[in-house]
C-alpha cells in the first residue's frame, strides 16, 4: 500500500510504502528526495522529525535556494544522489552534458500511484498483479539540463519487498551521456549499531561463500566487472547489525536483477549515515542518451528483515518464485535428470548414451541430458562453439534417431549449448571473425580456448536464433543448459560508432537477454538450466529465463554444503540444480557415501552426473529410493520454508562445529523435512539441533523411528541426534528426517 500526506516541514509529499511488515518512508524536501526510514513496518507518522540537523561549515556546501540554515545535500539521506551540486558521498547518477560538464541536480515535478507493477520494457524483472503490489513513480527534473528521471517503486502487498527502478530521459537537443546511474540508492542515517555487509563471494567451483564484512568509514562494496554478474561476487549484499543472526535482527537485502557488471556498496559518511547503492558497475559504462532517448536501470530488489537472515531469505525464495521465475517449469515438477558430463567427458557416442539411458531408466530417473561435446569436431575443449551441427561420427543419423530411442525407454532428452561462445577453431571464426568481441590491432586474450560472441550484433542474435531452433526443432528435446564458461575481456564491437563503445558491455547483457527471450518466446515448453563454468552467472536475471541453475562444477557433496546453503542465503532451493557424482569426487577426490551424496543432492533441483553403467545392483537400489523419496518430498523440497539451522563453519561452544543442518518446512507447517551432515566426526560426539519454523503448539511424528515429540520441544530444546544413526557417525555420514504433524 502506499500512503501519501504532506509532511509539518515544508508541506511536501511524504510517501510511506508499506510491503508486508515492512516500510519504506521517504519525502520532498524543497524539491529534493529525501530518505526517512527502511526497516520493520512503522506507523504512519512524520518521520521528518528523523532527520538529522547537522550544522554545517564550509566543508559543507548547501543548495542556494532552501532557507534552512542546516540543510546540506553533503548531510541530508537522500533517495537518489546526483554528482557534482553538493553531496560528495557516491552518487545515483552523473550524466555529462554536451557542453562537457557533468553537474546535475534533480528536482521533484510529480508523482502517480500505478496499479501492480508496469512492465518498463523487456529487461528481466519481477512481475506482480494488480492486486499483489502497488508501484509509486517519482518524476523528477535537472532544472539546468532538462533532463528527467522516473524513480519507479514497487511495494510488494504481501511481502516486505520493494523493487526499485530508475528511467533518465534526455528531452533536450543534445545528446547527453550517462557515466554512472544506480538503480536504488537510500541512506540508512538511523541504523545505529555497527553495521555489516554481508555478501556472496566465490571463485570457480567454491560460488557464494557467505562473507560478513564490518563497515568502516569510507565505501565497502562488492562488484564484478567480468562482463557477467561472476563467480567471484553475487549481486547480491545485505546490511545486517553485527549483532543480526539467522533468527533476530535487522538484514536488509540488496540485490540486483542482472546479468552484467554490477557494484553494491555501503558507504559510510562522518555521521553514521550508510548509504546502500546497487546498479551496473560504471568503470566501462557510458552510455550515450540521444535527443528523446530514455536509459532504463535493471530492477534492483529490497527485501527488509526485522527477524534475521532468515526471514530475509525465506523473502527473496518467495519473491523469485512467485514473482520472477515464469513458464510451465517454475511450477511443474522437474524430472530428476542423469547428466553424462562427469560420466563420460568428451569421450561419448549413441551407443554409451543410450547404455546409461536404459539404466536410467530402470533407476526411474526421467531425463537424460546430452552435455558438452556433441557437435562440430568437439573431441576437447579445444574448438567448435558456434558450430552448431551435429558430430554423426558421434552421432550416427544426427539426434532425432536418438532422442526417439531415449524417449522409447520413457526418459526425456536434455541438450547442451554455450551460445555466446566461438572458438577460435570453428567454422563459425573462419566465416565471421568479427563476430567475436574484440579491439582491432590487438589480440584477443583466451580463456579455455574460446573468445566471447559480440552479442550487441542482431546478425549474431539472429545466427544464434536460426541455429539453436534448428536443432531444437530437430528432435523431441525437453531442456536446455545454457553454459557461458568465460568472462568478457577487450570488449569492443565492429559494429558499434566509437562513441558507443562504452555501452557494450551493458548491451551484450540486453543482447543475451533478447535471446533468450526468443528462444523461450518460440519453445514455451522447454525447460531452460543455466550455467557458467557451473554457477558463475547465478543471479536473478538468468533464473527470469531459466527456473534452474547449475550450482557449482564441484560436485563434492562436503564441499557443497558451503555452496549450497551460501546459495540460499538469496536463492530458493528448487533453483540449485543439484547432482549425486561419483566417488572419489573428480574435484576433491574425496569419498563420501552414496547416501550422504544423495541427502546433500536433494536439497535442491535433483539429479545425477556419474557413469551409471559402473555402479553396482546396491547403488541402483539406492537411486530408486532416492528417485522415490525426492517425488515424495518434491513440494516440501521446492516450495517449503527454507531454515538454515547450522552452516559448516558456525562455531557452537567455542568449538567449530563440524556438520551442517538445514530444513523444509511446509507453508501450513504440517510437514517438515530436516537434514544433517557430520562433516568431520569426533570421538563420542555429542549432537543436538533446534529445528525451526514449526507450529510450537502441535506435536509432530518423526517417520523413521515413531517418535512424536511437541513443536516447541523440537524448536527449543532440540532432538537429540547423537545416536540418530545405524553404525555411528563418521566422516561425510548424514540423515534425513521427516516430521508429520500428528495433533
Ligand atoms: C562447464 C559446465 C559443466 C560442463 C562443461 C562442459 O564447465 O559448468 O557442467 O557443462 O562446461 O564443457
Amino acid at each position: 500500500m502506499i500512503h501519501i500526506s504532506s509532511h509539518s516541514l515544508t508541506g511536501e509529499p511524504l510517501f510511506h510504502l508499506r510491503a508486508g511488515d515492512a516500510s519504506y518512508v521517504f519525502c520532498v524536501f524543497h524539491g529534493y528526495l529525501l530518505h526517512l526510514y527502511c526497516g520493520p513496518a512503522v506507523g504512519e507518522d512524520d518521520l521528518t522529525a528523523l532527520l538529522v540537523k547537522v550544522g554545517h561549515d564550509s566543508v559543507v556546501p548547501r543548495p542556494a535556494d532552501t532557507p534552512e540554515g542546516w540543510f546540506s545535500l553533503d548531510i541530508a539521506p537522500q533517495e537518489f544522489p546526483v554528482y557534482g551540486t553538493g553531496d560528495y558521498r557516491p552518487s545515483a547518477l552523473m550524466v555529462r552534458r554536451a557542453d562537457g560538464s557533468a553537474a546535475t541536480s534533480l528536482r521533484y515535478a510529480s508523482h502517480e500511484v500505478l496499479p501492480g507493477k508496469p512492465v518498463l520494457d523487456r529487461q528481466p524483472a519481477t512481475f506482480a498483479a494488480p492486486d499483489e503490489a502497488d508501484t509509486l513513480a517519482v518524476t523528477l527534473r535537472d532544472p539546468g539540463s532538462g533532463l528527467i528521471v522516473r524513480l519507479y517503486y514497487t511495494a510488494l502487498r504481501d511481502l516486505p519487498v520493494v523493487t526499485r527502478r530508475a528511467a533518465a530521459e534526455n528531452p533536450s537537443d543534445n545528446p547527453v551521456t550517462v557515466e554512472r546511474i544506480a538503480s536504488a540508492s537510500l541512506d540508512f542515517a538511523t541504523l545505529m549499531e555497527p553495521a555489516e555487509l554481508l555478501h556472496l563471494w566465490g571463485t570457480w567451483g567454491r560460488e557464494r561463500t557467505i562473507e560478513r564484512t564490518p563497515l568502516a568509514h569510507g565505501t565497502v562494496s562488492v562488484s564484478s566487472r567480468r562482463g557477467a554478474s561472476s563467480h567471484h561476487h553475487n549481486p547480491f549484499a545485505a546490511l545486517v547489525a553485527q549483532s543480526t543472526t539467522e533468527t533476530a535482527g535487522p538484514a536488509i537485502g540488496l540485490s540486483l536483477v542482472y546479468a552484467g557488471n554490477f557494484e553494491i556498496a555501503a558507504d559510510t559518511d562522518p555521521f553514521g549515515s550508510i548509504r546502500f547503492q546497487a546498479g551496473i558497475e560504471s568503470t566501462d559504462f557510458a552510455w550515450r542518451l540521444d535527443p528523446g532517448e530514455t536509459f532504463v536501470t535493471p530492477e534492483a530488489v529490497l527485501a527488509i528483515s526485522g527477524e534475521g537472515l532468515g526471514k530475509m531469505s525465506r523473502t527473496f525464495h518467495c519473491l523469485w518464485r512467485e514473482h520472477l521465475c515464469r513458464g510451465e517449469w517454475a511450477e511443474r515438477e522437474r524430472p530428476v535428470l542423469v547428466n553424462n558430463w562427469e560420466a563420460t567427458y568428451f569421450k561419448f557416442n549413441s551407443e554409451k548414451l543410450l547404455a546409461i539411458a536404459k539404466d536410467a531408466a530402470a533407476c526411474g530417473i526421467e531425463m537424460l541430458v546430452m552435455d558438452d561435446g556433441w557437435f562440430g569436431v568437439r573431441n576437447d575443449d579445444r574448438s567448435s562453439l558456434g558450430d552448431w551441427f551435429v558430430n554423426e561420427e558421434k552421432l550416427p543419423g544426427g539426434l532425432a534417431p536418438l532422442v526417439e530411442r531415449i524417449n522409447a525407454l520413457g526418459l526425456k532428452f536434455g541438450i547442451w549449448f554455450e551460445p555466446e561462445m566461438i572458438s577460435p577453431v570453428s567454422r563459425l571464426f573462419d566465416a565471421h571473425p568479427d563476430w567475436a568481441l574484440g579491439t582491432s590491432g590487438r589480440d584477443r586474450s583466451v580463456a579455455r580456448s574460446q573468445y566471447v560472441l559480440d552479442m550487441t550484433r542482431p546478425d549474431v542474435r539472429d545466427y544464434l536464433f536460426d541455429t539453436i531452433s534448428g536443432v531444437l526443432s530437430s528432435a523431441n528435446i525437453e531442456y536446455v543448459k545454457w553454459d557461458f564458461n568465460r568472462n568478457l575481456t577487450e570488449a569492443a564491437s565492429a559494429d558499434l560508432p566509437p562513441e558507443r563503445q562504452g555501452e557494450i558491455l551493458h548491451r551484450y547483457v540486453l543482447g543475451l537477454y533478447d535471446l533468450l527471450d526468443r528462444i523461450t518466446a518460440a519453445f514455451p515448453h522447454l525447460l531452460l538450466e543455466g550455467c557458467s563454468s557451473g554457477g558463475g552467472r547465478f543471479d536473478p536475471a538468468m533464473l527470469y529465463y531459466a527456473p534452474q541453475y547449475w550450482t557449482s562444477d564441484d560436485t563434492d557433496a562436503m564441499e557443497r554444503l558451503d555452496i549450497q546453503l551460501g546459495t540460499t542465503m538469496v536463492y530458493p532451493c528448487s533453483s540449485m540444480s543439484c547432482h549425486v557424482s561419483a566417488s572419489p569426487n573428480h574435484q576433491t577426490r574425496r569419498v563420501t557415501s552414496f547416501e550422504t551424496r544423495g541427502h546433500v543432492a536433494m536439497g535442491g533441483a535433483f539429479g545425477y552426473e556419474l557413469d551409471l553403467t559402473t555402479l553396482t545392483d546396491e547403488e541402483k537400489a539406492l537411486i530408486r529410493h532416492q528417485v522415490a523419496d525426492y517425488h515424495r518430498f518434491y513440494a516440501l523440497i521446492n516450495r517449503g520454508d527454507f531454515y538454515r539451522l547450522i552452516l559448516p563453519g558456525d562455531t557452537v561452544n567455542g568449538k567449530t562445529h563440524r556438520c551442517a543442518a538445514w530444513m523444509t518446512v511446509s507453508e501450513d507447517r504440517t510437514e517438515a523435512l530436516v537434514t544433517f551432515v557430520v562433516i568431520r566426526a569426533s570421538i563420542h560426539p555429542v549432537y543436538f539441533l533446534r529445528l525451526a519454523g514449526l507450529d510450537p503448539e502441535a506435536r509432530y511424528q518423526e517417520e523413521s523411528t515413531g517418535a512424536v515429540y511437541g513443536g516447541s520441544t523440537l524448536m527449543n530444546a532440540g532432538i537429540n541426534l547423537t545416536a540418530a544413526r545405524k553404525g555411528g557417525w563418521t566422516d561425510g555420514s548424514s540423515v534425513v528426517m521427516h516430521f508429520t504433524r500428528v495433533s
